[in-house]
């Protein structure tokens, strides 16, 4: 059994794979300003539950992309059993070889998974070309909570501090908008 399929037994009564609430997620929805009209690509996108609860409430299509087909079964049967089969496209895929349209969408989302797309810079960067010019990214990405990390245990990890993070995303041409902390 590899990693990938202990998630997929492991995960059975879990919808968001993070330690994030549905408030939350309606919370940054709100702060997009979501509507119907918009399209969000959701890279690493599990159960596709960001784009089921968007979908839902603010009448969203979107595309998720996830590697394991057990996801994506379990999403792509999630937006028909809530009446969002239409509007939701489902990819099994891995996601930093997959073509998107560049340019096309409203939002580009990426929680908890930018490792897929080889950190947090080079999603920001991957992202950055699936989204049009005043689109906007949201990003769940892990960060230090102390401001001093020990080198011996910095250098093992690919993390940022808060601050890097903000530092980073201006690099990108990014403003941060709004930040919630996961609980
Ligand atoms: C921590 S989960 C986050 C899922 C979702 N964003 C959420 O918040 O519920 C990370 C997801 O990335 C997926 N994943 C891992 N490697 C991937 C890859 N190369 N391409 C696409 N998805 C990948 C995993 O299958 C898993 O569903």
């Amino acid at each position: 059994m590899n990693f990938l399929e202990l998630k997929d037994i492991s995960e059975h009564f879990i919808e968001l794979i993070n330690p994030f609430s549905t408030k939350k997620a309606f919370e940054i929805g709100d702060v997009l300003g979501l509507k119907p009209s918009d399209c969000v690509i959701d890279f690493g996108c599990g159960y596709g539950e960001w784009l089921r609860l968007w979908g839902e409430r603010y009448g969203i299509s979107g595309v998720g992309i996830d590697l394991r087909q057990h996801a994506c079964e379990r999403a792509q049967k999630k937006m028909g059993d809530h009446g969002l089969g239409g509007q939701m496209q489902i990819i099994c895929a891995d996601a930093s070889r997959y073509a998107f349209p560049e340019g096309k969408f409203d939002v580009a989302c990426c929680v908890g998974a930018s490792f897929i797309l080889g950190g947090f810079q080079p999603s920001i960067r991957a992202m950055k070309k699936s989204i049009h010019p005043s689109g906007k990214l949201v990003m769940g990405e892990v960060y230090w909570r102390k401001s001093q990390v020990p080198s011996e245990i910095a250098e093992k990890e690919n993390f940022h501090r808060e601050v890097d993070i903000l530092k980073i995303s201006r690099e990108e041409g990014f403003e941060i908008e709004y930040v919630v902390r996961a609980s």
